[in-house]
């Protein structure tokens, strides 16, 4: 140990800095600043979480259905005359659909542009994919239960819907045709058939 008083000095003011009270405690200017830009992003990841969910309504997944895969031809809803397009007495558009291999029944689909459109999926064998490309409308579809999609196509136009999770050797070839039209010829298209 030297026997420089100066280097006493500094060690008596060590330990006095490591036994002061903790509002006494030495932060380093730079530190400090540290911790304000640590704290200052996890406010903002909060602030981001609090208006995504608040003001933006976007929550994780939250209702779980099931439905017995096997039974779907007996079912109320995805019984085969009960599949496809329908208008709702709200005037809302829901598409009913079962992915089986190797395609997504019916097979072609005709849905307006440029208003929600509810998709109700259930799968009658194994696991699919239901994805339209260009577009966000895509979810698994997972057997034993509903996957429900509202979204909005934009614009009018044929797209196809594609499988899109391996589910055998006619993964490749599992796709059916949407035909999104504008509103008003959907309009149209709607009171020609009710005047039929
Ligand atoms: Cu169904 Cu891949």
């Amino acid at each position: 140990m030297s026997n420089d008083p100066n280097q006493k000095h500094k060690l008596a003011d060590d330990a006095r800095d490591l036994m002061s009270l903790p509002g006494q405690i030495h932060v380093d200017a730079l530190e400090k600043k540290w911790i304000f830009v640590a704290f200052g992003l996890i406010g903002v990841f909060v602030a981001a979480i609090l208006y995504t969910a608040l003001a933006k309504h976007v929550h994780p997944p939250g209702e779980m259905e099931t439905i017995d895969s096997a039974r779907l031809h007996l079912s109320d809803e995805f019984a085969e005359d009960k599949l496809g397009v329908a208008t709702l007495p709200d005037g809302s558009v829901k598409v009913t659909l079962v992915a089986a291999r190797y395609g997504f029944y019916p097979r072609e689909i005709r849905i307006p542009a440029g208003q929600p459109i509810t998709f109700r999926v259930a799968s009658a064998d194994v696991l699919h994919g239901i994805h339209v490309p260009m577009t966000n409308m895509g979810t698994m579809v997972v057997p034993g239960y509903v996957s429900t999609v509202t979204t909005t196509f934009p614009k009018p136009g044929e797209y196809p819907m594609l499988c899109n999770e391996y589910c055998g050797m006619g993964h490749d070839h599992m796709w059916s045709k949407v035909t999104v039209v504008s509103r008003e010829s959907w309009q149209a298209g709607n009171t020609q058939m009710q005047g039929r």
